[in-house]
């Protein structure tokens, strides 16, 4: 596999714009006007800005992919923002900025929004209104649940499309194999040589990212940062080099770094402006990461985790 620096992106000047607020339309009126900013400013960094206010100074259909990473309104310390509303005003908040994820999306676009199913199951109602359901894809981040309930030990990614015509790319993964004596882990039932030859292709259940725990990959004081490469694979699966993805809730900028691993255009904000300085950071020091072919290829520790299947044939 071999790591390439990042190539020059072209700008796509008619991609996003900021909205021209008049004092007639019903957003100049209930709200402040947002700042205009340029393009150039826009895409290729993360904001520091609420993401209800970024999202509306961007053009409508205007990104491929957006994967938004919320709040879970379970009291988590972060270092600005307070993690506990009230839960009426909690949902009132999701419907707001969900409705604003959909509006920007391209007719051949997809969106992700990753919670914990208790949440999850108040939010796909707001989407079903606008979007077509795609999967619910299950991530087991191999955490271990302390407590004597029914502890929840997968986190849910509702993935939408704008309309049934967008883009999908079936991805694939290593066939899990017996890490002493090298071995597959999957019986075929006597069907061997049905197994690809280079991975499984994966299904809407994720048991194979894992957490990183590893201090090397992770910003101090964010309590909530996911891995690059299950962001990477959902990039995979739904745009193409150059498009655009969005992130309205950066974090430590896992997202950011993916999207540009994985050769995409980025947008992303925060309301701390101590995260998005060490995202902006992280995305200044991450290189497109690309295989033998030319292919975008994700990657972790050395080992590939997803690839596409139509780019093996390269
Ligand atoms: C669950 S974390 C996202 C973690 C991120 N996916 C990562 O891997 O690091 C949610 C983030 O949303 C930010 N946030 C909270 N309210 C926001 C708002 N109104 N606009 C933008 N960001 C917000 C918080 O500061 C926090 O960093």
């Amino acid at each position: 596999m071999n790591i390439v620096r990042m190539r020059g992106y072209n700008m796509d000047i008619n991609d996003i714009i900021p909205i021209q607020h008049t004092e007639n339309t019903p957003t100049a009126k209930a709200t402040r006007t947002p700042k205009k900013m340029k393009i150039r400013e826009l895409v290729g960094k993360v904001h520091v800005r609420d993401c209800i206010e970024m999202m509306q100074s961007i053009r409508t259909g205007s990104v491929q992919m957006i994967f938004a990473d919320p709040p879970f309104n379970l009291n988590k310390k972060y270092s600005l923002y307070r993690d506990n509303m009230e839960f009426s005003e909690y949902l009132a908040w999701t419907e707001k900025w969900v409705l604003e994820c959909c509006r920007l999306l391209r007719d051949d676009g997809s969106l992700f929004i990753y919670n914990i199913p208790k949440l999850l199951v108040y939010t796909a109602p707001i989407l079903n209104e606008k979007l077509e359901f795609r999967h619910w894809i299950s991530w087991n981040s191999n955490g271990r649940p302390l407590g004597k309930t029914l502890q929840p030990s997968h986190y849910g990614i509702l993935f939408y499309t704008k309309t049934r015509e967008s883009k999908f790319y079936d991805v694939r993964a290593p066939h899990p194999k017996c890490k002493k004596c090298g071995s597959f882990l999957k019986d075929y039932g006597g069907k061997e040589h049905l197994r690809h030859p280079i991975g499984y292709q994966v299904s809407d259940v994720w048991n194979d990212i894992h957490r990183s725990r590893h201090r090397k990959h992770r910003i101090e004081n964010h309590p909530c940062q996911l891995p690059v490469h299950l962001l990477e694979r959902l990039i995979l699966m739904t745009t193409d080099n150059n498009d655009i993805v969005f992130d309205p809730f950066c974090g430590s900028g896992s997202a950011a770094v993916a999207a540009k691993q994985m050769g995409r255009r980025y947008i992303g904000c925060d309301i701390d402006s101590e995260y998005t300085k060490a995202a902006n950071q992280k995305y200044k020091n991450a290189v497109e990461v690309k295989g033998e072919g030319g292919e975008n290829v994700s990657m972790h520790l050395g080992q590939f985790i997803s690839v596409r299947d139509k780019d093996l044939s390269k």
